[in-house]
C-alpha cells in the first residue's frame, strides 16, 4: 500500500471562484466549445470556463445569426461540453426567445441547461426589466448567471447590425448602467462585447464581479472567444479575433491526401485490414457454390 495520499483532483472552477480570480487579479480564460471533443480539447489546454454559446449556431450549424438556434439544440450541446469537462466552469447560453416572452419559461429553460445539460451557469443577454428579473430569480433559485452587455447578437435587428456599441456618451453610459444592474440582480458575471477598450477599462473597475471581454480591450478580468475563429476553422475572422491556428487548411489538406488514398487505392492498407481464417474462408466458399449450383445465391444461403 502507498504511504501517500493520492492527489486531490484539481478542484473545480465555480461562479465564486471567478470572482476570487478577480480579486487576485489573475485573468479569466474562457473559451467556446460545442462538442465532447472541442471541449475536451479546451479544458485539456487549461482554460478556466467554457462557453457553450449561442454562436454555435453559426459556427456548427451553419445560421447566419444565433436567432434560429432552439433550446433543444443547446441542451445538447450542453451535455456535449458537460460530459468532457471535469474542471472548467461549463456556462450555457440561453437561447433567443428562450426567456424574453416569459418569466416561468425562462426559468425552465434554464433549468434544463442545468438538469439536462449539465451546465453549472448559464448566460442571457442585455440587461431589460425582465431579464434582470430572470437573473435575481434564477440566482435565488440556485442558478448562476453571467449577464452580456454591449454588442449583445440577439439584438441584431434592434442593433442594426453587428456594431461596436458604447461609442458615443448615451451609449456608453447605457452600457455602464447595464453591467450595474446585472451585478445589482445578482449576475456572477458580465461579458463586454464589442465596447471601446477604455469604457470597458471603467466598466471592470465599477464591477466587483468579474467582467469578461470580447472585442472590449485587454483592460477586463478576462476574455472569451470563440474557439472556431481562434483556431481557423471558418472563412470570417472577426476583428477582435487572433488565429492561433489553421486547422481549416490543416483539415483540407488531410481529407483531401484521405480522398486521395481512396482513389490511387492506397486505403485502407494491411494495417487498416483484418483477414478470415483459411479455413473458415474455404467453408464460406463452399457455400457459395452450393448456393450458387441451386441457381439463386440470396435465396440459397437464407437459413
Ligand atoms: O455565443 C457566444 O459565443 C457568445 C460569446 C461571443 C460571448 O455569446
Amino acid at each position: 500500500m502507498s504511504a501517500t495520499a493520492p492527489a486531490s483532483p484539481t478542484p473545480r472552477v465555480t461562479a465564486p471562484s471567478l470572482r476570487a480570480m478577480k480579486e487576485a487579479g489573475r485573468p479569466i480564460v474562457m473559451l467556446t466549445a460545442y462538442d465532447f471533443h472541442g471541449a475536451r480539447l479546451v479544458e485539456a489546454a487549461g482554460v478556466d470556463a467554457v462557453l457553450v454559446g449561442d454562436s454555435l449556431g453559426m459556427t456548427v450549424l451553419g445560421h447566419g445569426s444565433t436567432l434560429p438556434v432552439t433550446m433543444d439544440d443547446m441542451v445538447r450541446a450542453t451535455a456535449a461540453v458537460s460530459r468532457a469537462c471535469t474542471r472548467a466552469l461549463v456556462i450555457a447560453d440561453m437561447p433567443f426567445m428562450s426567456y424574453a416572452a416569459d418569466y416561468a419559461e425562462g426559468m425552465r429553460n434554464a433549468g434544463r441547461l442545468v438538469a439536462e445539460g449539465g451546465a453549472a451557469a448559464v448566460k442571457v443577454e442585455n440587461a431589460s426589466a425582465a431579464t434582470l428579473d430572470l437573473v435575481a430569480g434564477l440566482t435565488d433559485a440556485g442558478i448562476p448567471v453571467m449577464g452580456h452587455v454591449g454588442l449583445t447578437p440577439q439584438s441584431v435587428n434592434t442593433l442594426g447590425g453587428y456594431r461596436t456599441q458604447g461609442k458615443d456618451v448615451a451609449s456608453a453610459t447605457l452600457a455602464i448602467a447595464d453591467a450595474l444592474a446585472l451585478e445589482e440582480a445578482g449576475a456572477f458575471a458580465v461579458v463586454l462585447e464589442c465596447v471601446p477598450a477604455e469604457l470597458a477599462e471603467r466598466i471592470s473597475s465599477l464591477l466587483t464581479v468579474p467582467t469578461i471581454g470580447i472585442g472590449a480591450g485587454g483592460g477586463c478580468d478576462g476574455q472569451v472567444q470563440v474557439f472556431h475563429d481562434i483556431l481557423g476553422l471558418g472563412d470570417f475572422v472577426p476583428k477582435h479575433a487572433k488565429r492561433y491556428a489553421d486547422l481549416g487548411a490543416a483539415i483540407a489538406t488531410a481529407v483531401a491526401a484521405y480522398a486521395d488514398d481512396v482513389r490511387d487505392g492506397a486505403f485502407p492498407g494491411e494495417e487498416q485490414s483484418t483477414h478470415s481464417a483459411p479455413e473458415v474462408l474455404a467453408e464460406v466458399d463452399a457455400v457459395i457454390e452450393g448456393a450458387a449450383a441451386e441457381g439463386d445465391i440470396a435465396e440459397g444461403l437464407l437459413p
